[in-house]
């Protein structure tokens, strides 16, 4: 005898039908059949709230509020998607959701970071899910991933590519041979950059990012403000060419490793990864999360780090969570990470860098500038050279790894002494 259907629906709210709420409620619509089955439940999606009510949309009006309150109070809802952004009034949403019985998932990166630590608690307390996979990575599994089949691993390292629009722009500086400027212009005119870039372009998404990714593998927040940031404005078509030279790609890397008992080092900057390097073959707008466990080894993750379609597979994949959860009774893998971490400062990383300078081309240059570097413990690995006109030379320089203080205070002396001319650039190097 065939079985008969659960009789009772799911009932959906939805805050924001932009980018990623309209992809949400599109794959709700079109693979229903296969959703529905999944949970074993049906499911009505019942508002949805904006922000403008003369917008054209491509559902009736009476599908949308502006009053986003009544969805998270209205009783007969039992999840709350919010994929609206921001913290504020995002954050007191959720929280009023939670605090009124309903389940939640997020796309929110920011909110995420920001106040994960307590949200998730709170969703905890009252045995309910918040599930955010589309945070980090959009379509790419990986706060599951971490959360689960990866949790009995020691994690060593975690390297990620996780912002498509610098990814977009540094493969195109390197395809193209444009500058920075030309690759941003590019990527704005084809809708992969926002007009004001700075959350892209100077590495704070990336730093949400891999704080919320970092937390869960280490088990405690690991602050945004404890990650250091640096973004993609200063790279030059100079230097990437160099770096191919040399053997390299130059990408923005979120990267976080274990510095000891109870803490991390996490940071965002522009690093030089060998071509030969897994990530190093991600390009244009895909994202890729890898990492080095104590007992799994490598592990690589690679795909579409967001847009409508992408983003939307991973909130459905949250929401069917959620239902069979529901059906089963309990709250699925809202697992919370306490506070108390430290994070170690950037002048304690030990890496290689790549430095490019200038200097009056004339004898004794270039064995001054070893001997400084040698007195501060930095060896030199690999050099290229070229004469620039008026009597001066380009130099650049590759390392052995490091200590990035010594680095650092080798280069201010050689600069301050005038040996060095002009400092051009210098970034980490890794792998
Ligand atoms: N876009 C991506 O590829 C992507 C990928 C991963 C994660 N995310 C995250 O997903 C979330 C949504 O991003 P999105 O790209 O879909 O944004 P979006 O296209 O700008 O859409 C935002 C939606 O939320 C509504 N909204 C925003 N603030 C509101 C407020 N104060 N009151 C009422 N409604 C408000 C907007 O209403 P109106 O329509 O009336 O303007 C719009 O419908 C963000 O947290 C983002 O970080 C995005």
């Amino acid at each position: 005898m065939a079985e008969s259907p659960n009789p009772r629906v799911l009932r959906i709210g939805i805050l924001g039908f932009g980018t990623v709420g309209s992809g949400a409620y599109r794959m709700l619509h079109d693979n229903r059949e296969e959703i529905t089955r999944k949970i074993g439940l049906s499911y009505e999606v019942v508002r949805i709230g904006i922000r403008d009510s003369e917008k054209t949309r491509a559902l009736p009006k009476t599908m949308f509020t502006t009053d986003l309150l009544s969805i998270v109070d209205d009783p007969e809802i039992d999840v709350v998607l919010e994929l609206m952004g921001g913290v504020e009034p995002a954050g007191d949403l959720v929280e009023r959701a939670i605090m009124n019985g309903k389940h939640v998932v997020t796309a929110n990166k920011e909110l995420i970071a920001k106040h994960g630590s307590r949200l998730v608690a709170l969703a905890k307390s009252q045995s309910l899910d918040l599930h955010y996979e589309a945070a980090v990575g959009g379509g790419i599994p990986l706060v599951q991933p971490l959360k689960h089949q990866l949790a009995g691993n020691d994690v060593l390292k975690m390297m990620g590519i996780l912002n498509g629009t610098t990814n977009y722009i540094l493969s195109k500086m390197k395809s193209e041979g444009s500058d920075f400027s030309v690759a941003l212009a590019e990527a704005q005119a084809k809708g992969y950059a926002e007009a004001d870039p700075t959350n892209d372009v100077d590495g704070f998404d990336t730093a949400y990012k891999i704080s919320i990714l970092a937390s869960i593998a280490f088990g405690k927040q690991v602050p945004v403000a404890g990650v250091y940031r640096e973004g993609i404005r200063t790279i030059t078509k100079i230097d990437m060419q160099y770096a191919d030279l040399l053997g390299y790609c130059i990408k923005l890397l979120g990267v976080v490793e274990p510095r000891g008992q109870g803490c991390v080092l996490a940071r965002v900057h522009p690093t030089l990864l060998p071509n030969a390097h897994p990530l190093a073959s991600v390009n244009g707008v895909y994202n890729a999360l890898w990492l080095h466990g104590d007992f799994v080894g490598d592990v690589m993750f690679s795909g579409r780090g967001a847009g409508s379609d992408p983003t939307a597979s991973a909130v459905i994949g949250d929401f069917i969570d959620v239902g069979r959860n529901m059906l089963a009774g309990g709250c699925g893998s809202a697992i919370p990470y306490g506070i108390g971490i430290e994070t170690a400062p950037i002048s304690e990383l030990v890496t290689s860098y790549y430095l490019r300078i200038q200097v009056q081309d004339r004898p004794k240059v270039l064995g001054a500038i070893a001997t400084v570097f040698g007195e501060f413990d930095v060896s030199l690995a690999a050099m290229e050279m070229k004469t620039l006109d008026g009597g001066r030379g380009e130099i650049v320089f590759l390392t052995h790894p490091c200590v990035e203080k010594s680095f650092c205070d080798a280069l201010h002396q050689l600069e301050s002494s005038g040996t060095i001319e002009v400092v051009c650039n210098w970034f980490r190097v890794e792998g």
